[in-house]
């Protein structure tokens, strides 16, 4: 099956838990007020002239709220929305079979876009600009080409890896928004509407604890609030406090930072291992016993915003904070880049 409507099947397993704690609506859906502004802004207008939305382009480390964005967008314009990814689309007939059950102003949700086959891009071009798309039917001697007018329909697209998109599926997103990692103080205000949501009594510096240990994640702090709540009913008197939130966090081992052991073994790798870098990606996956991916896309992109760790041209290095972590000395040329 190549397509579903109102559904999440196209999407990595979620939980229930996090499924109804989505924000249904722009009002709920905290944090990344440009990004929700400009959105706001386009569905009214495409409201006013009662044109179908422009295509929008949604990138942004995992768990961050791009799905739930494509969804929102879809209800605050009446609009259903039909899910995909990248991957799923194997062959140009699956996409065309896509496009042409879609009706006027019909959302379809692309996840992992930049998966998408560099050969159906090129289908989805026109398809995208034009509402037209061109398929060649048959094969030699007898192939022929059809031509099909489209619905004028709106294209979500999500992706972890905006660089990997090609520059002319890109270009034909009337707008690409880049969500950031949540300050702890949102991420607090989330907690505290899921707690309300879950029925679990928190305090609001049992929320910040949380919050400020969660990697900037709405989806983890989701998911820790819940081992949270787990833990306070078992070890502590039902309530989240500050101090129960974080005995709880460090049996997990996330520690002050919200790092976790996978972050710590990144970062013991590269300082013993590989005497603090360059190293590059697949020699440190391997070190780690880790998928290439998930470091690229899940724990760099952490570990570099948080001051650890630094890409360069030639791999990755460990930062003076890195070994500050680790209790380890850095080498001297890193020390004399020291801030005094
Ligand atoms: N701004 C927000 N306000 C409140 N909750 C949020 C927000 N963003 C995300 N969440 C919560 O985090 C969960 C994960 O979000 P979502 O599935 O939209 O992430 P995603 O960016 O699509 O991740 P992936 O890249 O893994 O598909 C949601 O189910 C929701 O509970
Ligand atoms: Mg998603």
């Amino acid at each position: 099956m190549s397509e579903q409507s109102n559904s999440e099947s196209a999407e990595t397993p979620k939980t229930d838990l996090e499924i109804s704690l989505r924000p249904p609506d722009f009002t709920e859906f905290a944090g990344q007020d440009k990004v929700k502004e400009r959105l706001i802004l386009m569905v009214e207008a495409a409201k006013q002239r009662e044109d179908a939305l422009d295509h929008v382009l949604l990138s942004g480390p995992p768990g961050l709220g791009k799905t739930t964005l494509a969804f929102i967008l879809a209800e605050e314009f009446g609009s259903e929305i039909h899910c995909t990814s990248g991957p799923q689309i194997e062959k140009a007939g699956d996409l065309a079979g896509i496009l042409t059950n879609l009706k006027h102003g019909d959302f379809l949700f692309i996840d992992e876009i930049h998966r998408l086959h560099p050969a159906i891009e090129e289908y989805l071009y026109p398809a995208m600009e034009d509402y037209r798309l061109d398929i060649i039917i048959d094969s030699g001697p007898s192939a022929r080409s059809i031509q099909l007018t489209l619905p004028r329909f709106t294209l979500v697209g999500a992706t972890t890896r905006a660089g990997m998109l090609t520059a002319p599926l890109r270009s034909r997103f009337g707008m690409a928004n880049r969500l950031d990692y949540y300050p702890a103080e949102t991420l607090k205000g989330i907690l505290i509407r899921s707690a309300k949501l879950l029925n679990v009594a928190i305090e609001p510096e049992g929320a910040f604890e949380i919050a400020r240990r969660s990697r900037g994640t709405p989806r983890i702090a989701n998911l820790l609030l819940r081992w949270a709540r787990d833990y306070a009913q078992v070890k502590a008197d039902n309530i989240i406090t500050a101090s129960v939130a974080d005995a709880a966090l460090q049996m997990r081992e996330i520690d002050a930072d919200g790092l976790d052991e996978t972050d710590i073994r990144l970062l013991e790798a590269i300082v013993y291992t590989f005497s603090g870098g360059t190293v590059g990606l697949s020699s440190l996956a391997v070190a780690v016993g880790e998928d290439d991916t998930t470091i690229e896309e899940v724990y760099e992109p952490y570990l570099i915003m948080q001051g650890y760790l630094n890409r360069t041209p030639r791999g990755r290095v460990a930062t003076p904070t890195a070994y500050a972590r680790l209790g380890a000395k850095p080498p001297q040329e890193l020390q004399n880049n020291l801030p005094l």
